[in-house]
């Protein structure tokens, strides 16, 4: 067993409580996939990323890549029929038996509805924990044009606050780092429009549910994950 996975243990043990499935809600850009993969090293839960798996889809031209790839790229949501039944399908992995963080799901109160009835109806899953990221918009414009991705292993870089150690290559695997194609100012203000229109009453479904947390995504990446796993063990205590 490597050490890094004997220390991710360690620090698993040492929390008091068992994650169960966390909610990462917030607009293009607040830091979902950022803060999901913090909270995967210390919890050593999977992060479902509906966003990364549909890009892995239109990666591998598979039917469901061909029919998002365009409504992707004009910054709209695909269809919920489609995302539920690709989240059922990771859903059934054994990975996620102690908890998973679904990073960009749901994001409509059709999809929010269809996952509440599926968790209501297994025995034994805790209740879900919804957190939403507060990022202001030109912070999250700055974000998203600055974002590069490594296609190999997903590490999110950005060049105004997360550079590479080498320009355009990454730091674990030295691959050329790539802009994903809906990060641009035009599409970036699309999704900004689908977010208010069909996700916002989505964070408002959560909040009424009651375990809901919401924190500021305008600080060091390390200082908000701490918020969140603070905020996570209070609500399930
Ligand atoms: P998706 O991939 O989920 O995109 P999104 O919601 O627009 O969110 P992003 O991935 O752009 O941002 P993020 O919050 O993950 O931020 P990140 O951590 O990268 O979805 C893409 C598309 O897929 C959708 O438009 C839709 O078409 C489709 N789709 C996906 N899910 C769907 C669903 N459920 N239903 C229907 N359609 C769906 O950070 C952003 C940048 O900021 C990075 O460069 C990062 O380094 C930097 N950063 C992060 N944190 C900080 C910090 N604290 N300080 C400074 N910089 C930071
Ligand atoms: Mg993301």
């Amino acid at each position: 067993m490597s050490s890094s996975h004997t220390n991710l243990e360690g620090r698993e043990q040492g929390r008091k409580t068992a994650p169960g499935p966390i909610l990462l809600l917030g607009a293009p850009g607040v830091g979902k996939g950022t803060q999901a993969k913090e909270l995967v090293k210390i919890w050593g839960i999977p992060q479902i990323s509906t966003g990364d798996l549909l890009r892995g889809n239109v990666a591998q031209g598979t039917e469901l890549g061909r029919t998002a790839k365009e409504i992707m790229g004009r910054g709209e949501l695909v269809p919920d029929s489609l995302v539920n039944e690709m989240v059922a399908v990771r859903l059934e992995q054994p990975d996620t038996a102690k908890g998973y963080i679904l990073d960009g799901f749901p994001r409509t109160l059709p999809q929010a509805g269809w996952l509440d009835s599926r968790l209501a109806t297994q025995a034994g899953v805790l209740p879900v924990v919804a957190v939403s990221i507060q990022v202001d918009y030109n912070q999250l414009l700055r974000r998203i044009t600055g974002r590069r991705n490594c296609p190999v292993c997903q590490t999110i870089y950005n060049v105004h606050g997360k550079p590479p150690k080498r320009d355009g290559f990454c730091d674990v695997d030295g691959a050329a780092l790539v802009q994903r194609a809906d990060d641009t100012e035009k599409v970036f203000e699309e999704r900004m429009k689908a977010y208010a229109a069909s996700t916002a009453p989505v964070v408002e479904h959560y909040r009424a549910m009651g375990r809901f947390a919401e924190v500021d995504g305008d600080r060091p990446i390390a200082e908000i994950a701490a918020g969140i796993v603070a905020a996570v063990e209070r609500l399930r205590s």
